[in-house]
């Protein structure tokens, strides 16, 4: 069975009713939610934004093992590899080069300091229109609840099955 979140994230998308959105994941693993994505949707574009460097939220996790966690997510994504763009930097990094997307993601690390630097990095280049959203609003991860209500502070986000924090981001 599919994960809550991912399910939470394939409605996301759906609202958009744009076949060709711009999707940017960042922290992307395994590519197992890049996989659903482009397979639900056969027309959208998908940013993949990992490092795949040597650590997962304080976990050591060495670099053959995240050399696997990449190989696996091309290979899971292989099948569209001309609606993915593998971009193996940091959250920080693609953020500064990255045009504007229709709904951004963001599931990197989950302390808080780092939730608030990609809300900082990634809140401009959500289109206007588009949906801002993320994983993990939950009481195992107190950084990620912190950092959104004080990102959002006086503005509305909602909360999705599946832990998801998402907010539509306003047309003028
Ligand atoms: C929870 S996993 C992502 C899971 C994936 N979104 C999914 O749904 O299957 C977190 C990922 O964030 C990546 N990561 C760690 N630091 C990062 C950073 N600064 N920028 C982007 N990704 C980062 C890790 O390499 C790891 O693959």
């Amino acid at each position: 069975m599919e994960q809550p979140y991912r399910e939470s994230l394939v409605e996301l998308v759906q609202s958009l009713n744009k076949p060709n959105a711009v999707v940017v994941e960042v922290g992307v693993h395994r590519g197992r939610t890049t996989e659903q994505l482009l397979k639900t949707f056969p027309e959208i574009t998908v940013f993949m934004v990992d490092p795949w460097g040597t650590w997962i939220d304080g976990r050591e996790i060495t670099p053959e093992m995240q050399a696997g966690f990449m190989a696996e997510a091309l290979q899971r994504t292989d099948f569209a590899a001309d609606r993915r763009v593998v971009c193996r930097k940091t959250s920080e990094e693609m953020a500064a080069e990255s045009g504007m997307a229709d709904l951004v993601f963001i599931d990197a690390q989950h302390d808080y300091e780092s939730v608030r630097r990609d809300l900082v990095a990634w809140n401009p280049k959500v289109r206007p229109g588009g949906i801002f959203c993320g994983h993990d609003y939950n009481g195992n991860h107190k950084g990620v609840i912190r950092a959104v209500d004080e990102f959002f502070v006086g503005k509305e986000f909602a909360v999705a099955e599946g832990s998801v924090w998402w907010r539509q981001i306003p047309t003028a």
